[in-house]
């Protein structure tokens, strides 16, 4: 149910929540809590119906053929580009290149990018609270071409700034970073790193897989070389995502893959390539939903990005006073800027049991290393409960999950 502190100042949970029908559903006999919104965000009605409007009405390949069909899924496929380039403030259209969301996009750059340019002895620098997808293609390309991996500390969750600045030199090549860390939830002082990189005359590529959906990105005033995120935390489909690279380092790098579409002309003894963005899509992309991530950007601009954040701010609040007051709850991460996002342990419980409970009360959270297992291991421990908060969550969704917590905590001590 519903209730009035659901309309903050300025946001209208209230018609939110209508435009989701998957907050209609039950699970196990309750209403849906959803607190996994860190993992894919829910679906408003615009994106689905925008799905199924692209397959019912304009369903054709790209840039191939002449009948109207085609040349509409083409323009919308390009507009999609275009919003994506709005939404992050690209300079150019020519800088989006379509993916299948973020790791492919760190990948396509670890691959494309750095076995172009990184070689024995030189030097790559991530930080301890990294996805795994911004580990182990480092980690691929430095055992290739004997580079070495350093790594940014961190302690209760904030990256050890002055670490940071040893670990730079004329050796480090590139310093990729998590914009926003999907397990604890801090906000990363990425201008700050970009800077500093810069003037050590390294790249610098951040993961925004977490942070898109939450912070106003501008790529040109954060100046990072290269930025990637996922449609699907953004409201939008899964499957599809936007790898963001300034011009000039996307012209000078060797295509992914090869295929249909990256070509300008091909002969049996040699390929000339296409221009930007299509010498990074090679072979038919993902049509249908690359054109419904614009359904979910424009969603998000015309609910207003600031709006949300003060509402999800509020929620991370209330429910971290709330946890702290529990038996046995340890917060972990507890920097001074977070998303919403609120990671915690239990004394004496494993989280999976907790997983499981709450779920039998309707309420989804992520349990487990959050594919953050380095991060786990610097906590010295296995894994957390992670409950993260979106634009239709409320209190009173809030108010259950501490419910469901206190009778976890009694029946499982
Ligand atoms: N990276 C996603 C998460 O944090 C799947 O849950």
């Amino acid at each position: 149910m519903i209730q009035s502190n659901t309309i903050t100042k300025e946001l209208d949970v209230f018609a939110i929540r209508k435009q989701f029908p998957a907050l209609n559903r039950q699970v196990k006999g309750q209403p849906l809590v959803y607190f996994d919104n860190a993992a894919t965000t829910q679906k408003p009605q615009v994106v689905i119906d925008a799905l199924v409007d692209y397959y019912t009405n304009y369903n054709a390949n790209v840039h191939r053929g002449i009948h109207t069909l085609a040349e509409e899924a083409t323009a919308a496929f390009e507009a999609s580009r275009d919003a994506a380039q709005r939404f992050i403030n690209a300079s150019s259209r020519e800088e989006i290149i379509f993916t299948r969301g973020t790791t492919e996009g760190i990948n396509l750059v670890a691959y494309s990018w750095g076995r172009k340019n990184i070689n024995a002895g030189d030097e790559i620098i991530i930080t301890e609270m990294e996805h795994h997808s911004n580990i182990v293609p480092w980690q691929m390309l430095c055992e290739e071409k004997g580079a070495v991996l350093k790594v940014i500390p961190q302690q209760d969750g904030e990256l050890l700034l002055d670490e940071y600045k040893k670990l730079l030199s004329s050796k480090t090549k590139l310093v990729s970073v998590v914009h926003v860390s999907n397990a604890l939830g801090t906000v990363n002082p990425v201008s700050a790193i970009i800077q500093l990189a810069h003037q050590a005359g390294a790249l610098v590529m951040v993961d925004g897989a977490q942070s898109t959906v939450h912070l106003d990105i501008d790529v040109q005033a954060m100046d990072c070389d290269f930025f990637a995120f996922s449609s699907h935390k953004v409201y939008g489909p899964t499957g599809i995502g936007v790898l963001y690279g300034k011009k000039h380092l996307l012209e000078a790098m060797p295509p992914f893959q090869g295929g249909g579409e990256m070509i300008k002309e091909v002969t049996l003894e040699k390929t000339t390539f296409n221009d930007l963005p299509y010498k990074f899509e090679a072979g038919t992309p993902n049509i249908g939903d690359a054109v419904v991530l614009k359904a979910a950007l424009d969603f998000v601009t015309r609910i207003g990005k600031e709006k949300v954040r003060n509402h999800e701010i509020e929620l991370l609040a209330y429910a971290t006073e709330q946890l702290v007051q529990l038996p046995g709850v340890r917060i972990i991460g507890t920097a001074a800027t977070k998303v919403s996002v609120v990671s915690f342990v239990i004394d004496k419980i494993h989280p999976q049991d907790i997983g499981i409970l709450l779920d039998n009360r309707g309420i989804a959270v992520r349990t487990g290393h959050h594919c953050a297992q380095p991060l786990m291991h610097c906590f010295g421990i296995p894994g957390t409960i992670r409950a993260s908060f979106a634009m239709y969550n409320t209190k009173e969704e809030v108010d259950q999950l501490i419910v469901g917590l206190q009778k976890a905590i009694k029946m499982l001590l």
